[in-house]
């Protein structure tokens, strides 16, 4: 077998994980994945991108030989080498420029999602799919469509992302350790993402007794704009947190670790929602998004998932019109 094959026979029985799109997200799976030993790594890209592809496999391989981690890591742009993948992640697209909504994308990220799908369709029909890529909530919908795969291997990276903001900024105005919050956000990911109160605990305590109601108003707002932020900071998309929410994500699939984690799944009536993909807490195993869990919320929060559905069927619809 030759050296450029990457198919799973040559990984030694390792778990394979494809990530599409070795931009900066892309970068980032790619050394968490590997720092984590979830497998061997295949970065894919567009032929103009191919140098990058290869170039970051490289980088990371003799970071993680520095620190002993073992990890075959490679860069392509021809997708039969995501051949048997277990898992894809799915970053190909353009990130957000300052004063772009994520919805703004929706033209442009469309397209690629598609012809993504098509070759994950052909060469991985086994896998797992993460979809980062935005506008999150029609482009997972257009993946699971495209691929034809069960809805329930194919979910969107957004809740986790969304939930560890909500906890950063918990932790950071109650100087507490990030081990101490637990926070839950459902909902499309945009601006109508529904961080909930309710299930947002210090050390099991409810947030709502340590932290003044009108401060809290001030970090839902702030964790609802929160990748807005750092767009306005940087010139691009977060790359960081969304990789680590995905390999918390696959990591639970591979492992059957059976996490709870807010993730864009599709719904078949859980919270009155059906029909469409959306952020809700859902279990992840070995079979995929093995559960959606639903949990009490009051009545503002119900209130603001149905705004939040509206706006996520809105840009569906928006999608299948294109
Ligand atoms: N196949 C593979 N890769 C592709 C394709 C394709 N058809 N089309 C584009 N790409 C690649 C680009 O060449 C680029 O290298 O996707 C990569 C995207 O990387 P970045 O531009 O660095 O964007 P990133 O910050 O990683 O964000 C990717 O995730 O959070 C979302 O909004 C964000 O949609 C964006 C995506």
């Amino acid at each position: 077998m030759s050296q450029q094959d990457t198919s799973r026979r040559d990984t030694q029985g390792r778990n394979k994980i494809a990530l599409v799109g070795a931009g900066n997200i892309g970068g980032e799976l790619a050394s968490l994945a590997a720092r984590r030993e979830l497998g061997d790594v295949v970065l894919v890209d567009i032929p103009d991108k191919e140098g990058v592809a290869k170039g970051k496999a490289l980088d990371i391989s003799q970071a993680c030989a520095l620190d002993g981690f073992d990890a075959r890591i490679t860069g392509t742009s021809d997708y039969a080498n995501i051949r048997g993948a277990d898992v894809c992640i799915v970053t190909a697209g353009v990130p957000r420029k300052p004063g772009m909504s994520r919805d703004d994308l929706l033209t442009i990220n469309l397209k690629i999602i598609r012809s993504v799908a098509a070759q994950i369709k052909e060469h991985a029909p086994e896998a797992f799919v993460i979809v980062i890529s935005n506008p999150l909530d029609a482009m997972v919908y257009e993946m699971q469509k495209v691929t034809g795969f069960p809805k329930h291997k194919v979910c969107g990276m957004a809740g986790a992302l969304d939930s560890a903001r909500f906890q950063h900024f918990i932790c950071d105005e109650l100087g507490v350790s990030t081990k101490e919050v637990q926070t839950l956000v459902l909902g499309g990911h945009g601006d109508t993402m529904v961080p909930t109160l309710s299930y947002c605990t210090v050390g099991g305590v409810p947030v709502t007794q340590l932290i003044p109601r009108e401060k809290l108003e001030a970090i839902v707002a702030r964790t609802r704009k929160g990748g807005g932020e750092i767009v306005g900071l940087m010139g691009t998309s977060a790359y960081v947190a969304p990789a680590a929410g995905a390999i918390a994500m696959a990591g639970s699939y591979l492992l059957d670790q059976k996490r709870m984690i807010a993730c864009a799944a599709f719904c078949t009536g859980q919270y009155g929602i059906d029909g469409i993909y959306i952020g809700v807490p859902a279990l992840i195993g070995s079979a995929g998004v093995e559960k959606i869990v639903e949990v009490e919320l009051s009545a503002d929060e119900k209130a603001l998932l149905a705004k939040s559905e509206e706006a996520v069927r809105g840009l569906v619809r928006d999608a299948e019109r294109l």
